[in-house]
């Protein structure tokens, strides 16, 4: 399949904002783009995704392995890229994805401790290689993140987010060993300010690194 559009994915680790940030981005890019614009998410984004997604994060599944873990991460990831992301690029749509093969390699990768390389490699499989065009990385420390999700989400706690501070942790460094080997694709926005604020270094970034898509 011909690969036209593009591709932006937003990252970070948990709490940073992401899913806040690109409702609030949302309307504006499909203001301003010349193309269409689609959003989604990961893990999930298609209906066989989102059952891999239930199976990933529900909290009873305490025996899950690792490795387990990370291939059905990727196998969520391949279908989604299949049924959703490949067809809309081909069309020549962008498509801004809600995490994608950087949250394996940091979380499977860096915080499971299975091995970053090994989950790339797993990834690149899943992707066929696809990477994206730009990727937003919201940055903010661990205790933020976590901070903000247990202000705001009180009981409703998924499997990854019992996760200890040390496993958010080596999440967090992972990520910064991917800003600093990809500083071309991967743009650190600070994202310990108002919502507002980071929404609109998001724009000013899209707006800089993809002009050709602005009308
Ligand atoms: N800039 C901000 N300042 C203060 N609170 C924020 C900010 N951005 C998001 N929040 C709040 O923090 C919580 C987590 O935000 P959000 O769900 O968007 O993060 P996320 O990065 O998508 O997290 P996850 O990785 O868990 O999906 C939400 O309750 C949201 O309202
Ligand atoms: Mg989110």
């Amino acid at each position: 399949m011909v690969v036209a559009g593009t591709f932006i994915t937003v990252e970070g680790p948990d709490g940073a904002g992401k899913t806040s940030v690109l409702t609030q981005l949302l309307p504006q890019l499909k203001q301003h783009f010349n193309q269409p614009v689609i959003l989604t998410r990961e893990p999930g984004g298609a209906k066989i995704s989102e059952k891999i997604r239930d199976v990933i994060l529900n909290p009873e599944f305490t025996e899950m392995d690792a490795r387990t873990e990370a291939l059905l991460y990727a196998a969520s990831r391949r279908q989604h890229l299949v049924e959703v992301i490949l067809p809309a690029l081909a069309r020549d749509e962008v498509v801004v994805c809600d995490r994608f093969v950087d949250s394996s390699v940091a979380y499977q990768g860096g915080g499971r401790q299975i091995g970053e390389e090994a989950v790339l490699a797993m990834n690149q499989f899943a992707t066929g290689g696809l990477n994206p065009d730009l990727t937003l990385y919201l940055d903010v420390p661990v205790e933020v993140g976590l901070a903000r999700i247990r202000q705001h989400r009180q009981n409703q706690f998924d499997r990854l987010d019992q996760e200890t501070v040390e496993f958010h942790q080596r999440v967090s460094a992972a990520y910064q060993r991917l800003l600093a080997a990809n500083p071309e694709r991967i743009i650190a926005i600070d994202a310990t300010r108002e919502l507002a604020e980071v929404t609109a270094e998001c724009l000013a970034v899209l707006k800089a690194k993809l002009p050709a898509l602005w009308q």
